[in-house]
């Protein structure tokens, strides 16, 4: 076996997903551009979404100038998915952040993201962040503003969430779980 050290671009980071239509993740990065603010994806599960939105971005030109958030608790807690599902434990735990941080730091080192993830449920992160997240990239900026938001954490928050994301940004894309843009 070789001693060289392996490039990370040699290495293909892997990702889980648990739905169809991802392409709709992809176009409602393309069309952020020029849209002010970080692309997010509330409920990160195993950075399948997360990385449909990154090729979006990646491929119209938007990095690593726009951050990119993730926002998922993990930590196997209760969780309220919807109405037909209800409340329960499903397989979002701390183990399945660890695999995906790394798949996703990865990728985003090969795709040149700046990319933040946020340990935190959706609601913690509104209000801990209310005013903003910092951002370091050659200086600190705030960033208070969402150009493109895919909400697919539990579903009963997005309506709870979208009055405090809208108007932030003009031409801001937001996408729930049914994959139906507004
Ligand atoms: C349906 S999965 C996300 C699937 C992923 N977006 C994809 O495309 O493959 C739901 C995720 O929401 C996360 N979650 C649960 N409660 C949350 C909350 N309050 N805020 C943000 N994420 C939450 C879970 O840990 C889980 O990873």
């Amino acid at each position: 076996m070789s001693n060289q050290p392996v490039s990370i671009h040699q290495i293909a980071a892997q990702f889980g997903t648990d739905s169809g239509n991802y392409e709709v993740l992809t176009d409602a990065a393309i069309r952020s551009k020029g849209v002010e603010g970080a692309a997010v994806e509330i409920g990160v599960r195993l950075g399948g979404g997360l990385q449909k939105i990154i090729d979006g971005l990646v491929e119209s030109g938007q990095t690593p100038d726009k951050p990119v958030f993730g926002i998922d608790p993990y930590g196997n807690i209760e969780y309220y998915r919807d109405e037909i599902f209800k409340e329960g434990r499903c397989d979002y735990t701390n183990e399945m952040r660890d695999i995906c941080m790394i798949n996703l730091y990865l990728y985003c080192r090969q795709k040149n993201v700046n990319f933040y993830m946020f340990n935190l449920e959706d609601t913690e992160f509104f209000n801990r962040y209310a005013d903003g997240v910092p951002v370091y990239a050659d200086h600190k900026s705030l960033v208070n503003k969402y150009s493109v938001v895919h909400f697919d954490g539990p579903h009963t928050h997005s309506k709870l969430l979208m009055p405090r994301l809208h108007s932030s940004s003009r031409g801001q894309i937001l996408v729930r779980s049914s994959f139906s843009m507004t």
